[in-house]
Parts: structure tokens; C-alpha cells; sequence
């Protein structure tokens, strides 16, 4: 049995292949309406989507009546409604697992390439101005041996907990909805208040999800309660954090600086504050941009939509009561 499918994303090529086997497939750039009238017929009968980085809502689901799986090629799933996608039986998988290491890697990146000044110092010699041997003001902050305090201690958090802890011999702090006995086998860790949290880091990691409960967490009140000589790291999602409460704090130095992946608006527009602040480490949202780990999320969405279509398997389920 051929299934229908809407594929809004590029794969690797030898999944696309195992996609085609399986499925007849419409491959299409974006999930926009604005595309048309053939758009909305494709979708009338559409049976899977697959793809990452684009809203699904109500108004994609009441014109996809046979809709049963869309399978995201992200560990995040901020883009759906999933209480809507619940309400028209249409199964939501994800990528979990198979990113959280690599993630690791980039958040903790982040951290040593903030504390180090490596992204502001690595332009000054590419732009010919290491002219002298430098002095205190290069100088950057110890890593190994300080505090760290995680924000969402889900699996990429405690992948960089054990970093934290094994490599760099640093003290783990972590704020989560419950407490984690594990943390404290591991890692050493110990459960806090978000308010503790914050004024005892040196090192403060959020690895959030994006939900009502978590958009705009870190605000002026909280940044008023981190240390001067704090960085803020964030390998989450971009609008926890109010970005212009950020730009403020790093402008008035209530915190020493900031490492980020993600942001309130992606790609980071360009007249933004950001840009011009030398104590901000800007990545393009790359926590899992590797040739290995994309290929194995990849692989990952293709599976769990073909497994869910053919009713072999739920995992990686979102909403699993769907099924
Ligand atoms: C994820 O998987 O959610 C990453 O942020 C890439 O979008």
C-alpha cells in the first residue's frame, strides 16, 4: 500500500529513495496556502507530512481530512498545535535521542567560547589587529571548577551536566519541573528554585522548550538576580529568553556575556542589538547541524512516518493517545 505524502524538506538521498517505495510523495518548498489551489488539493488527500520548520495549525489540518501522521525531522515541535493535531487524530512524531549529544557539543561550545572570548579574539586576528602580546582586557573567565546551573534538565541538558561535571570538574545546579535522581548520580546535582539558580551560576544553560509556560522566562527580573560575572547560554529555543531585556543587560553589564544559538527571530534580522555587542557569541541555530546527526534525524522522521502509517510502531509519538 502506497501512502500520500507531503515532503516540505530535502532529504538525503537514499531515504528520499526509501520514502518513494513507500509513498507517492508531493514534494513542495513550504506548507503555505498561498501556493494555490493544487496546494490544497494535494493536502485534501494527504496521509503523512514530513518536513521541519513550518506552522502547523488549524488552518492546514480542516483542509487535510485523511492527515493521519506528520513526522517532524526536529527534536522541537514548537511549529505545531499539537492539541489541535490531537483533536484531529493526527499522529505528531519527533526526533528525540539521536541529537542530544551533538547538541551537547555545540551548547557546550557556547560556554567556552563565551567565557574565552574565542569569537571576538578570533576576529581580531583575522583582522590583523593582534599587533602586542595581550593584555587584561582579552582576558576571558575560568571554566573548569565553576558553577553551572541548567535551566530544563531533559536529555541535552544532562548530556551537558555530565560534560560539565566529568570534563570540567564543575558544580551542577539544575532547576527543573521535578527532581531528578539521576542528576544526583551522576552529576552531582542539585535540584534548586529558578531564583537560586540564577544568582548562584556562573554558568547559566537554558535547554527549555518553547510553551506558554516557558516563553519569556528569563526577563528584567531575572537577569536583576544573575551575577555581574555570569554568562547566559541558550541551546533551547530563542523566545524564552526577552531578547531586549538580554540586550539591556549585557549593555549595562548585569551579566559578562552571552552564548547563543537561537533567537526571538531566526535568521537574527540585521539591525539587530545583537550583532553589535562584542560579549555575544552568535551561532545560526546549528545545535544539531552535523553531517552525521542530520542524516540520523533524517532517517529518524522517515522512519517514525513510515512505522506509523503502516501501524507497526508509536514511537517517538508526541501524542501518543492518537494512535
Ligand atoms: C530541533 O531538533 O528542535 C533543533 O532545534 C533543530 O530544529
Amino acid at each position: 500500500m502506497r501512502f500520500r505524502v507531503i515532503q516540505y524538506e530535502s532529504l538525503p538521498e537514499d531515504l528520499e529513495q526509501r520514502l518513494h517505495q513507500n509513498c507517492e510523495v508531493t514534494r513542495v518548498d513550504s506548507l503555505s496556502l498561498m501556493q494555490g489551489e493544487e496546494f490544497r488539493l494535494v493536502l485534501a488527500e494527504a496521509e503523512g507530512l514530513i518536513g521541519v520548520g513550518q506552522k502547523v495549525g488549524p488552518e492546514i489540518l480542516d483542509l487535510a481530512p485523511k492527515l493521519r501522521v506528520a513526522s517532524t525531522i526536529s527534536v522541537g515541535y514548537d511549529y505545531f498545535d499539537v492539541d489541535e493535531m490531537t483533536r484531529h487524530k493526527v499522529m505528531l512524531m519527533h526526533t528525540p535521542d539521536v541529537l542530544t549529544e551533538t547538541t551537547a557539543d555545540m551548547i557546550f561550545t557556547l560556554i567556552l567560547c563565551a567565557a574565552r572570548r574565542a569569537a571576538e579574539l578570533h576576529r581580531m586576528v583575522k583582522n590583523g589587529e593582534w599587533t602586542s602580546i595581550v593584555g587584561p582586557e582579552h582576558f576571558g573567565s575560568d571554566v573548569y571548577g565553576k558553577k553551572l546551573g541548567i535551566v530544563g534538565l531533559g536529555r541535552i541538558g544532562s548530556a551537558v551536566a555530565r560534560r560539565a561535571y566529568n570534563g570540567f570538574n564543575m558544580e551542577i545546579l539544575y532547576h527543573n519541573r521535578k527532581v531528578s535522581e539521576e542528576a544526583e548520580a551522576l552529576f552531582n546535582g542539585s535540584y534548586c528554585s529558578l531564583d537560586e539558580l540564577l544568582s548562584e551560576s556562573d554558568f547559566i544553560c537554558l535547554v527549555l522548550p518553547l510553551s506558554d509556560q516557558t516563553r519569556k522566562i528569563i526577563g528584567p527580573a531575572e537577569f536583576d538576580k544573575m551575577k555581574p560575572e555570569a554568562f547566559l547560554i541558550n541551546g533551547g529555543r530563542g523566545p524564552v529568553i526577552d531578547e531586549q531585556a538580554l540586550v539591556q543587560a549585557l549593555q549595562r553589564g548585569k551579566i559578562r556575556g552571552a552564548g547563543l544559538d537561537v533567537y526571538e527571530c531566526e535568521p537574527l534580522p540585521l539591525d539587530s542589538p545583537l550583532l553589535n555587542l562584542p560579549n555575544v557569541v552568535t551561532l545560526p541555530h546549528i545545535g544539531s547541524a552535523t553531517h552525521e546527526t542530520r542524516y540520523a534525524m533524517a532517517e529518524c522522521a522517515v522512519d517514525n512516518l513510515l512505522g506509523a502509517l503502516q501501524h507497526r510502531s508509536t514511537r517517538n509519538c508526541v501524542n501518543p493517545g492518537v494512535a
